[in-house]
C-alpha cells in the first residue's frame, strides 16, 4: 500500500509539472569529445555554450522544463538564477585545460576531469604531482585518497567534495591549485606567469574588461567557476520522458525506474529526481580504500556523521565509474550489488559506522537489478561536454593524445 501511494505521488508531481510537452531540443548521449582548433588570433568566443541561451548579453539555462525541475523537489531549494558571461566562460575552458596553472607546468584540471572521463577520470583514486598522462593510463605521481568526481551539475551543488569540505566553487578551486600533492602553485606563480604571457593578457582584457591593472588569482579562480557552471547535464532520456515523451523509457527502464522509488530499494530517498541528490551527507558504508577515511566527521567533529560523504548526483552516472569516494566499485553492476547486500551491513564496514537506516538487505530479484541498472543508464547527456582546445595559451601540451583526436576529427 505504501509502495503505491509512493509512486502515485510521483506520478501526480509528473502530471502536474510536465503538461506533456516535449523539448525537440533534447539531444544526448554523445560521448565522443570534439577537439577545436583556437581562433588565430584568440578571440574569445560570445556564443553561450550548448544547454545555455543568450539573454540581454548573457547566458542562461535553455530549458524550459527548468521551473518544473524547482517544483520537483530534490533540491531542497529554489535553483540559482544563474547569468553568466560567455567571454568569462570560454577564458575558464582554456584555464581548465592549460597546465600553466600548476607549479610544474605538468598538470591541468583537465588531467582528473576529462572530456573522454565524463569530466572524471576513469581511476579509482585520482594521481596528482609528479604523475604523467591523464585518465585511467596516468601513473607514477601522488596516489590521491579519494577518486575524482565528474564535474556534471556543480552549480546545483550545495556542498563541493566528498565530505563537503567547500561550500562553493570559488573556494573549491583553492583546493587543487594550491595543493602539494596536486598542482602544487600559488597565487604569486599564477599571476606572475599570466601577467607574462600577451594571449592571456588579451583573453582578460576581452573577459572583464581589465585595463592596465594585472591578472589575479582571484579573477583566474573567478573564470574557471563560471566555465565550471556551464557544465549542465539535464537532457537525457529520462528528461525527455518525465516532459511528456512516454517513448522516451523502455519498459525495462520503467520497471527499474519503479524499483529505483520503491520503498524496498528506496534509492530516491536520497538520489531523488530532478539532480538525483537531496544534497545531504549521509554514511551508507562503502570500504575505504587504504587509510581510513571519515569524511564529513572531520568538518562537523560529530562522530554521528563517521564516514557519511555527500550523496552524489546520479545524472551520467554511466560514464563515470568507478564508482564511491574510495572509487572501489567498479562497475553499476557492483554498486546495485552492495546496495542489495544492505551496503556496509552487508560488506564488513566498520562497526563505529551508523549506517543510514535506508540501507538494508533489499532481496531484489536478478530482474529488478538488470532493470534498475538500465535506468540508471538513461541519466546519461553529455550535449553540453565542452569543446576540448587543441591547443592552449602557454603553448604547453594539453591532456590529449593524438589517437583521440583523430578519432573526433574523422566524423
Ligand atoms: C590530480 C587530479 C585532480 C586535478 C588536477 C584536479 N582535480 Fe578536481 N578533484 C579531484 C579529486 C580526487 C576530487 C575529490 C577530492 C575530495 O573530495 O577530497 C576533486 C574534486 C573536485 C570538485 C568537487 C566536485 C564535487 O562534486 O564535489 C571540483 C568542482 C573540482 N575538483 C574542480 C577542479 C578544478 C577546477 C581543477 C583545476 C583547478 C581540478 N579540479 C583539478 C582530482 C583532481
Ligand atoms: C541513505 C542514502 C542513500 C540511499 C538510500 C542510496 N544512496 Fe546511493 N549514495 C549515497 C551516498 C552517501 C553515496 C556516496 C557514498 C560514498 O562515496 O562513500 C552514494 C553513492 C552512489 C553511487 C555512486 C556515485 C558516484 O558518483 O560514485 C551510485 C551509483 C548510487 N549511490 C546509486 C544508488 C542506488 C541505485 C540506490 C538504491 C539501490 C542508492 N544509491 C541508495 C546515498 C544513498
Amino acid at each position: 500500500m505504501k509502495y503505491l501511494l509512493y509512486l502515485e505521488f510521483f506520478t501526480l508531481i509528473f502530471l502536474v509539472s510536465n503538461c506533456s510537452k516535449v523539448d525537440s531540443r533534447i539531444i544526448q548521449e554523445t560521448s565522443e569529445f570534439e577537439v577545436v582548433e583556437p581562433p588565430s588570433d584568440f578571440f574569445l568566443s560570445s556564443l553561450c555554450p550548448s544547454g545555455w541561451k543568450t539573454e540581454k548579453g548573457s547566458c542562461v539555462i535553455n530549458y524550459q522544463y527548468i521551473n518544473s525541475l524547482e517544483k520537483n523537489g530534490g533540491l531542497g531549494q529554489t535553483l540559482p538564477d544563474v547569468k553568466l558571461d560567455p567571454k568569462v566562460i570560454d577564458l575558464g575552458r582554456y584555464l581548465f585545460f592549460d597546465p600553466i596553472l600548476s607549479g610544474d607546468k605538468q598538470l591541468s584540471c583537465a588531467h582528473c576531469h576529462h572530456p573522454a572521463y565524463s569530466l572524471s577520470d576513469g581511476r579509482k583514486q585520482s594521481i596528482g604531482k609528479d604523475g604523467t598522462g591523464y585518465g585511467p593510463e596516468r601513473k607514477n605521481g601522488v596516489v590521491l585518497k579519494r577518486s575524482a568526481p565528474s564535474l556534471w551539475n556543480v552549480l546545483y551543488m550545495k556542498h563541493l567534495f566528498w565530505e563537503g569540505r567547500a561550500a562553493n566553487l570559488e573556494d573549491q578551486a583553492d583546493g587543487p591549485l594550491y595543493s602539494p600533492d596536486e598542482m602544487g602553485s600559488s597565487p604569486t606563480i599564477i599571476e606572475s606567469r599570466l601577467n607574462e604571457n600577451p594571449f592571456y593578457q588579451k583573453m582578460f582584457r576581452q573577459a572583464y574588461g581589465l585595463k592596465g591593472t594585472k591578472i589575479s588569482a582571484e579573477l583566474v579562480v573567478d573564470a574557471i567557476s563560471s566555465f565550471e557552471r556551464s557544465l549542465v547535464s539535464f537532457s537525457s532520456r529520462f528528461d525527455k520522458w518525465s516532459t511528456g515523451d512516454k517513448d522516451a523509457l523502455s519498459e525495462e527502464e520503467l520497471l527499474g525506474y519503479n524499483v529505483f522509488r520503491s520503498f524496498v530499494a528506496r534509492c530516491a530517498e536520497c538520489h531523488p529526481p530532478p539532480m538525483f541528490t537531496n544534497n545531504v551527507f549521509a554514511t551508507i558504508g562503502v570500504l575505504d580504500s587504504g587509510v581510513r577515511d571519515y569524511g564529513r566527521e572531520t568538518i562537523t567533529g560529530q562522530d554521528l556523521l563517521r564516514g557519511s560523504f555527500r550523496v552524489p548526483s546520479l545524472r551520467n552516472i554511466a560514464k563515470t565509474a568507478p564508482y564511491m569516494h574510495a572509487g572501489n566499485l567498479e562497475t553499476l553492476e557492483e554498486v546495485v550489488n552492495f546496495y542489495n547486500e544492505g551496503g556496509g551491513r552487508g560488506n564488513g564496514a566498520p562497526s563505529d559506522l551508523r549506517i543510514h537506516w535506508h540501507v538494508r538487505k533489499m532481496g531484489l530479484s536478478q530482474n529488478e537489478i538488470t532493470s534498475l541498472i538500465s535506468f540508471l543508464k538513461t541519466l546519461t547527456d553529455e550535449s553540453s561536454m565542452p569543446k576540448f582546445p587543441k591547443s592552449v595559451p602557454s603553448g604547453l601540451p594539453v591532456a590529449l593524445e593524438l589517437e583521440s583526436y583523430h578519432r573526433s576529427s574523422k566524423k
